[in-house]
């Protein structure tokens, strides 16, 4: 059987309300998250800081989904166990977080999790060449990682080039940054299946207000199952 290149919503919690955190992951998983993208940030490897092992920790009974876990912090490798004690399902680097990407990617399966790595927008695709079967996600910036709200920055070549490179193995390509019904089609045509969105989900509703999230959700996944359609 081939790999599942269904497409997948991962909406980033870095848009939700920072002070319902519990409530806002049941909200988007009722609304048809697929998976739970959570963004942390060291205010080193990214000039912003969010949370780290324990609030992860303390998200994971919210969460019957997949809790990906994207890494903007250098080092990692001294975090990679309290992350997988904290409970999550993917853990993703970035390929620009240290000289020894190999290592970590290797340390981050070895502590039971699926592994991931990101591309920073000025970092080529070759730079994960060697990488990919040590992978279950390679994650593509579409913005500099740090912040929400970031206008999309177009990685559609790269996101080619990485699908070409991919081929059979059963490796997801995940977009980040500035993802919406306008832009979800070019990165899906280009060979993305997975989608993250922060603003473009969360944006006109709340945890007591979830219609909006779905609504919202709802108009990504169709936007780029249409572009699938198409194809
Ligand atoms: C950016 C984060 C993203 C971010 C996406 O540094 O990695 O996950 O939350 O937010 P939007 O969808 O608002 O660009
Ligand atoms: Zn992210």
């Amino acid at each position: 059987m081939s790999f599942d290149r269904t497409i997948r919503i991962a909406p980033s919690i870095l848009s939700a309300d920072f002070a319902n955190f519990g409530a806002e992951i049941r909200a988007i998983e009722t609304e048809g998250a697929d998976w739970v993208h959570v963004d942390v940030m060291d205010g080193h490897f990214v000039p912003n800081l969010t949370f780290g092992p324990m609030a992860v920790k303390a998200f994971r009974p919210h969460v019957t989904t997949v809790m990906d876990v994207h890494l903007m912090i250098a080092p990692v490798d001294p975090y990679i166990d309290a992350f997988a004690e904290a409970g999550a399902d993917i853990l993703t680097a970035h390929v620009e977080a240290g000289p020894h990407i190999h290592r970590t990617l290797q340390a981050i399966r070895g502590a039971g999790m699926r592994a991931g790595v990101a591309l920073n927008p000025g970092t080529p695709a070759e730079a994960v060449a060697h990488l990919l079967d040590l992978v279950d996600v390679v994650c593509v910036m579409t913005v500099n990682p740090g912040f929400g709200g970031q206008k999309f920055i177009d990685m559609t070549d790269k996101i080619r080039c990485l699908r070409a490179m991919i081929g059979d193995r059963p490796v997801h390509i995940e977009i980040d940054g500035g993802v919406d019904p306008v832009t979800a089609p070019l990165v899906v045509a280009a060979g993305a299946d997975v989608l993250v969105a922060g603003s473009a989900v969360f944006r006109g509703g709340s945890a007591g207000n979830s219609a909006p999230y779905g609504a919202n959700i709802r108009a990504i996944r169709a936007a780029a199952e249409a572009t699938r359609d198409a194809a």
